[in-house]
């Protein structure tokens, strides 16, 4: 009866065992008030000890699961384990068209399937290998040690106010004017955008962007049912007299910008262009959500302000960033910084949807912050994605034979080709040769940009870039017509 229970993992064998006798007791295989074996002959059975069988018995008794009489033994309880008939739903009929569209934009699910050992620029992750685990460890510690009790229970829907205050400074110091402003922490940049488009009101149905643009941000307009309008991209920064065109030619309920290290294309937006840009879409009126998430990475230059800086005390820019590029993405935090009002509203929203976000994780971060480790990090990672920066162009430079190069910092390069190549065709071939890359027209609101492609680098080895590179190129020159 018993001879099917092997120990499956390294889980204490007690709770192996219970978890099997309740198995065997809820799908019927051992019935109401039917005998179990004796402690001792049980564990005998199964070669383990006699205290692991009697805790599990103690323990499936207190759960309800098995009785014991006195002098007579432990017997099964009558558990419910009735069945409903079976039915069997089609789940892809009920979901709704929102869900659908969210599938079909999943590039997760419908992107380029790769192999591990394939050198891939697909992602702009951090490199895991640079992560400094034990000061994480030490922040944990530290924070768990003063309010563990605390940061495990229920906390506030706005945020973790230790690091809200945190994150305010650092915002004060990148020169934006707070007065006024006020945050709320997110899940990550991607919550905080999707927590705005859901609570503002949609008058146009029309948004701005640059073209092309964080494709999450791209999928997330599209959701949230807005026709997106990008404008074209020059080396500084959207395209003014484009901008000009669309803004005469329609109304936009809001404009969305990444000024920094823009995603895909790595371009810096100027501070002319940043001038002209506040001044065009305050003149109409239009918000701004400006999203900062890769500020900190840059490698030449002088710093450029945030929009919201540029915003002074007016309250249209709506800040939203997060550390997933320059710490960990896998701790999901992010803010919005915004005018007052807007926070207390979007406050609502969020408790409505979430409750709030992992007071954990945000306390853990804030620890982190306020340690300083964030400071030495920062310079380590920065050194590191330097080299790969600058390994990376040295390499697209010799071997490419690109009409555009584009990135100023950050964790990618953009690169147009040719007018008559296609990206993807390009692509299958590199597959076969083991590199891949992700093919630029994802990005485009217009369908545009079958000749471009993004490389990601943060987390390839400098042999893996140039190998990866010399192999695109070879492929462009000698097969693709390069
Ligand atoms: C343009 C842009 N914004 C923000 C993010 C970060 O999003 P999250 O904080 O949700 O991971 C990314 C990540 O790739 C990005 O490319």
């Amino acid at each position: 009866m018993f001879n099917d229970f092997k120990l499956m993992d390294d889980r204490p064998i007690y709770i192996q065992l219970k978890d099997y006798l309740k198995k065997k007791i809820t799908n019927g295989q051992l019935l109401a008030h039917q005998k179990l074996p004796s402690t001792r002959e049980l564990s005998k059975l199964l070669s383990i000890s006699r205290n692991t069988v009697l805790t599990a018995y103690a323990d499936l008794e207190q759960e309800g699961f098995i009785f014991a009489v006195k002098g007579k033994g432990h017997f099964v309880d009558a558990v419910e384990t009735a069945k409903s008939p079976a039915i069997h739903l089609d789940w892809t009929q009920k979901t709704n068209t929102t869900t659908q569209l969210a599938e079909a934009l999943d590039l997760m699910k419908h992107g380029v399937r790769r192999t591990k050992e394939m050198i891939s620029f697909n992602s702009i992750a951090p490199d895991e290998a640079l992560f400094d685990v034990e000061n994480v460890k030490r922040a944990f510690l530290q924070r768990m040690a003063i309010e563990g009790h605390i940061v495990l229970n229920y906390g506030y829907a706005k945020g973790y106010k230790p690091l809200i205050d945190y994150l305010l400074h650092y915002m004060e110091m990148k020169g934006v004017d707070i007065a006024n402003k006020d945050m709320l922490i997110t899940n990550g940049f991607t919550e905080g955008l999707d927590i705005l488009l859901s609570s503002l009101q949609k008058n146009s149905g029309r948004i701005l962007c640059e073209n092309p643009t964080h494709h999450s941000a791209l999928k997330l307009f599209k959701l949230h049912g807005y026709e997106v309008q990008g404008i074209d991209m020059e080396d500084d920064g959207m395209a003014i007299d484009a901008l000009d065109q669309a803004l005469s030619e329609h109304t936009f309920d809001l404009a969305y910008l990444i000024p920094s290290y823009h995603n895909p294309t790595g371009i810096v937006t100027s501070s002319e262009k940043r001038m002209a840009l506040m001044r065009r879409l305050s003149e109409q009126q239009i918000p701004i959500i400006e999203d900062g998430f890769n500020e900190e990475l840059r490698y030449s230059g002088s710093h450029l302000a945030p929009l919201a800086t540029f915003a002074g005390q007016g309250n249209q820019v709506i800040y939203v960033s997060s550390f997933s590029k320059i710490l960990f993405p896998g701790l999901r935090v992010g803010w919005i910084l915004a005018d007052k009002a807007l926070i207390h509203s979007l406050e609502s929203v969020k408790r409505a949807r979430t409750i709030h976000s992992s007071t954990l994780d945000q306390a853990l971060l804030y620890q982190y912050l306020h340690d300083g480790y964030f400071e030495k990090y920062l310079k380590k990672v920065k050194a590191a994605y330097k080299k790969k920066y600058e390994c990376t162009v040295y390499y697209c430079k010799h071997y490419l034979p690109y009409k555009r190069l584009a990135g100023d910092g950050g964790l990618h390069l953009f690169i147009e080709l040719e007018d008559a190549l296609d990206a993807r065709k390009l692509l299958k071939l590199c597959l076969q040769k083991g590199v891949s890359f992700f093919p630029g027209d994802v990005f485009y609101t217009d369908n545009k940009g079958k000749n471009t492609l993004r490389l990601g680098f943060s987390r390839l080895k400098e042999e893996e870039i140039a190998l990866g590179i010399q192999t695109i190129g070879h492929i462009l020159k000698h097969e693709y017509g390069g």
